[in-house]
C-alpha cells in the first residue's frame, strides 16, 4: 500500500517514515531531503530551491512536481511513503494525474495531529546527522555523544530553519497553504486522523493499526 504522510512541520513525519521504511520495505519519498540533498550537492535544482527552503517558504509547485515526477518514474513497483508531498492543493492535483498516468494509488493518507506547543519544542529541539540524515532531539533522543551521529559518526547539527524565526514562517506556510490539503483528501475518503503525541513507537502502534 502507497502512503501519504501528513502534518506539520515537525509532527513526526520524517521520523514514522523511517519506522515504517525499516519495518516494511518501502520507499521513503521526502521531499525535503531531496531538497537538502540537492543543496548540499549544489546542483541546479538545489540551487534554486535553496532561497526558499533557507527562508521557510514553499518552494514553487513547478519544480516539486517535476521532482517527484522523476522519482515515482524510477520506482520499479516498490510501495512507497509520501513525506512532505503534496503541499498545496495544485501538488495534490498533480500528484493524482502522475499517479493515473502510472497506474499507482494512494491507500492511505494520514494527517498526524500534534499540538503547536509541541511542535515549537520538537523543531526548536532537532539536531540531524550532516551525513546520513539521522534524526535526533536534544531532549527526546539524544545523542550518545554530543554532536556526533549515533549511526555513523557523522557531525549533528541544527537545521538553518529550525531557527525560531524561519519555524514561525514554516508553520504560517503550513496554515495558509498546505492546510487546506486536508480538505482535499477529506472528499476523497482515503485520510485518517492519528494522534501523533506520546512516545514516537506508541504513533507507529496507531499508524500501523490504521494500515493493516
Ligand atoms: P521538510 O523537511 O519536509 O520539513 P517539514 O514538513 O517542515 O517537516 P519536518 O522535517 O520539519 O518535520 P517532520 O514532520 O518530518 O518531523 P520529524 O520526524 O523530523 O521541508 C523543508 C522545506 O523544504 C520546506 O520548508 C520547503 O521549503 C521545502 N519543501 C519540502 N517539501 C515541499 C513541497 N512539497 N512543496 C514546497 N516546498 C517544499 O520530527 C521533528 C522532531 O521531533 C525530531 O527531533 C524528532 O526526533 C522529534 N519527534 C518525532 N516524533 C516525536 C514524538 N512522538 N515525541 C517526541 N519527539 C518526537
Amino acid at each position: 500500500m502507497n502512503l501519504i504522510l501528513f502534518g506539520p512541520p515537525g509532527a513526526g513525519k520524517g521520523t514514522q517514515s523511517a519506522f515504517l521504511v525499516s519495518r516494511n520495505n518501502m520507499r521513503q519519498i521526502s521531499t525535503g531531503d531531496l531538497f537538502r540533498e540537492a543543496m548540499s550537492k549544489q546542483t541546479a535544482l538545489g540551487k534554486r530551491a535553496k532561497e526558499f527552503v533557507d527562508a521557510g517558504k514553499l518552494v514553487p509547485d513547478e519544480v516539486v512536481i517535476g521532482m517527484v515526477d522523476e522519482v515515482l518514474e524510477k520506482l520499479n513497483g516498490q510501495s512507497f511513503i509520501l513525506d512532505g508531498f503534496p503541499r498545496t492543493v495544485p501538488q495534490a492535483e498533480a500528484l493524482a494525474a502522475l499517479l493515473q498516468k502510472r497506474n499507482l494509488s494512494i491507500g492511505r493518507v494520514i494527517f498526524l495531529e500534534v499540538p503547536r506547543s509541541e511542535l515549537l519544542k520538537r523543531l526548536t529541539g532537532r539536531r540531524i546527522c550532516t551525513k546520513c540524515g539521522s534524526v535526533y532531539h536534544v531532549e527526546s533522543k539524544p545523542t550518545k555523544t554530543a554532536g556526533i551521529c549515533d549511526a555513523c559518526g557523522g557531525e549533528v547539527v541544527q537545521r538553518k530553519d529550525d531557527k525560531e524565526d524561519v519555524i514561525q514562517t514554516r508553520l504560517e506556510a503550513y496554515d495558509k497553504s498546505t492546510a487546506p490539503v486536508k480538505d482535499f483528501y477529506k472528499k476523497t475518503g482515503q485520510s485518517v486522523e492519528v494522534d501523533g503525541t506520546g512516545e514516537a513507537e506508541d504513533v507507529f502502534s496507531r499508524i500501523r493499526s490504521q494500515i493493516g
